[in-house]
């Protein structure tokens, strides 16, 4: 299959961008959308042109590195698939897709469609660890955790990091990233101890790197390849508001 691409191509931090025009061939219906620009890099690189940059690692929705806006919506239009699980299937001969990066205030574009999510380290630096030292595996039997509540907490803990609720999010609110993390920590008993300190520290870094809030859009869990729930933000703001009513005003 033959098809037209319309992609952002900017040299770097701060220069000014465009969608520039490319026509890639002999695209197989088997292959994902990042072996499809796999192609046309080789073809750009056949003609001596600079090729086009964009995060991957994995290539197996594992990892939340690729990046990508396919038509105008993060991931591309495949639900619950990072853009290196769509495949190319979904489009025929002929079709023009539009390929932009992640854009967003936190998300400052470094080159093409790569945008620097660095952001996101800086937030789980901030509080989204355990800090107290819990040993080796611990017995299971030793610290019983409800059925449902270690079936939310791993549900939380599928979140990769990849950035698209933001990317998807009008307030471009990094919320549901937080909120996946630390739902992720406060449903378990090893993550009762941090709490406050947590949930006040990685909100207060998450307004810092310049992400908006949460005003139940609902485009994030639209969006999120991994199906990071809603309610994980309700988690989010009932233990942002018990730490700020527990924490002395200093
Ligand atoms: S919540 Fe979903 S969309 Fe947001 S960073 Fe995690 S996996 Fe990506
Ligand atoms: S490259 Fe790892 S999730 Fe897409």
């Amino acid at each position: 299959m033959n098809l037209t691409l319309r992609i952002w191509r900017q040299k770097g931090p701060g220069i000014p961008g465009e969608l520039k025009t490319y026509k890639v061939e002999g695209i197989l219906p088997d292959m994902s959308f990042l072996e499809m620009l796999d192609t046309l890099n080789e073809q750009l690189i056949g003609l001596g042109e600079d090729p086009v940059a964009f995060d991957h690692d994995c290539r197996e929705g594992i990892c939340g590195m690729c990046s990508l806006v396919i038509d105008g919506r993060p991931h591309g239009k495949d639900p619950l698939a990072t853009s290196c699980d769509n495949r190319m299937r979904r489009y025929k001969d002929g079709d023009t897709i539009t390929v932009e990066p992640f854009r967003a205030r936190g998300f400052p574009t470094v080159k093409d469609l790569v945008a620097d999510r660095s952001a996101f380290d800086r937030i789980l630096q901030a509080g989204g660890f355990v800090s107290v030292n819990t040993g080796s595996a611990p017995e299971a039997n030793a610290a019983p955790v409800p059925r449902h509540k270690a079936e939310l907490a791993m549900d939380a803990a599928s979140c990769v990091g990849c950035g698209a609720c933001v990317a998807a999010c009008p307030n471009a609110s990094a919320m549901l990233f937080v909120a996946a993390k630390i739902s992720q920590l406060a449903l378990l008993p090893q993550g009762g101890p941090e709490r406050e300190r947590r949930a006040l520290a990685m909100m207060r870094r998450h307004d810092k790197e310049g992400f908006g809030n949460c005003t139940n859009e609902g485009e994030c869990e639209a969006t999120c390849p991994k199906g990071v729930k809603l309610s994980n933000i309700a988690r989010l703001n009932r233990e942002f508001l018990r730490a700020s009513l527990r924490t002395p005003v200093e």
